[in-house]
């Protein structure tokens, strides 16, 4: 019988792509550039399955070049490049990595919030310009952490992370905004509150964007919520890009209405708005929150169990859309 033929369509670690290479035909990218719509297209034609990022937009039109595909399968806990319904539609199961990455993405979190309230990487371009002459008593002076409120907009599994940070680790306060209220043998233990949208903006000290991204939150705070936020207050995105409105936040931290920001993600990255690159009072780093080597690890074998479960038989353990497993038996 054949062997399933997979695309894999960004680099992997060699000692993963002889995992999936002892159950599948394997056509790699292992040049770590995207490949174009056209590119990716040809490369899918025949494949079973396909391993991405979340660099990969795959929607309804590059399902059209698929003749039989099965399974999707994401190294990323984010799923929003990828057309679920479309997928559904077809049969197509899609799969991504939640839980291994979840200490280290709130880890990091945790810091570019602490790097923007105390200034840090402003404070080392500061000294790097050689602009640093003599100590005095204001200078570089930011925003407390500890006993502070921490305000996480979206308390999955990642902000559940950081709320513990927070609350075990810095006495701060907690509240939180979901769709739902969390349950108190969760909530209770953090003292966890949860608060609508408008307080959460207005009592966070430090505020920390989580939520997954849907159209349902695109620009989910934009220049209405930031001018609700205190002016010593600080804002920390880890989400996705489009949640928080680039551009009004650019404008808020230019105006100080608010003290500083941090981000990891951008609406339309790689690129940054420009005008985010103007401002000294904020953090920007490239979309690496769950970029350490034991955590990139973990969700490159878990996206590939995925594959294989998937593809021979198993049960993958980290299905999106489980009614297409159900479907199938
Ligand atoms: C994720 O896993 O969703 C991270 O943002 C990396 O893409």
């Amino acid at each position: 019988m054949p062997r399933p033929e997979i695309l894999v369509a960004r680099y992997v670690l060699p000692e993963l792509l002889t995992r999936l290479q002892e159950h599948f035909d394997v056509d790699a990218n292992q040049e770590d550039r995207l490949l174009d719509r056209r590119e990716l297209c040809a490369r899918l034609k025949g494949k079973a399955g396909v391993f991405i990022t979340s660099n990969e937009r795959f929607d309804a039109e590059l399902i059209g070049c698929c003749t039989d595909l099965a399974v999707v399968s994401t190294m990323a806990v984010g799923y929003n490049n990828i057309d679920v319904m479309a997928c559904t539609e077809h049969g197509i199961l899609v799969t991504n990595t939640p839980d291994v990455l979840t200490e280290s993405t709130a880890d990091f979190g945790f810091g570019l919030m602490m790097a923007a309230a105390r200034r840090i990487t402003e404070s080392e371009r500061f000294l790097r310009a050689g602009e640093w002459t003599h100590w005095t008593y204001s200078l570089m002076n930011g925003q407390d952490i500890h006993g502070k409120t921490l305000g996480i907009l979206g308390m999955g599994r990642i902000g559940q992370a950081i709320a513990r940070r927070g609350a075990l680790g810095f006495g701060m306060k907690v509240i939180y905004h979901n769709r739902n209220p969390l349950p108190a043998d969760i909530a209770d233990p953090l003292g966890a509150r949860w608060v609508d949208k408008s307080t959460l903006m207005k009592q966070a000290d430090h505020l920390i964007v989580v939520v997954p991204y849907s159209a349902a939150v695109h620009h989910i705070i934009g220049a209405d919520e930031l001018a609700l936020m205190k002016p010593t207050a600080t804002l920390t995105n880890i989400a996705r890009g489009g949640v928080v409105d680039d551009a009004a936040l650019a404008e808020a931290l230019k105006q100080r209405r608010i003290a500083a920001a941090a981000l990891d993600v951008y609406e339309g990255e790689p690129k940054v708005n420009a005008a985010l690159l103007d401002v000294p009072n904020i953090v920007l780093t490239p979309h690496i929150a769950s970029a350490t080597g034991d955590t990139r690890r973990a969700m490159a074998n878990l996206a590939a169990d995925n594959l294989i479960a998937a593809l021979t038989g198993g049960t993958p353990p980290t299905p999106v859309n489980p009614e297409v497993l159900a479907a199938a038996v």
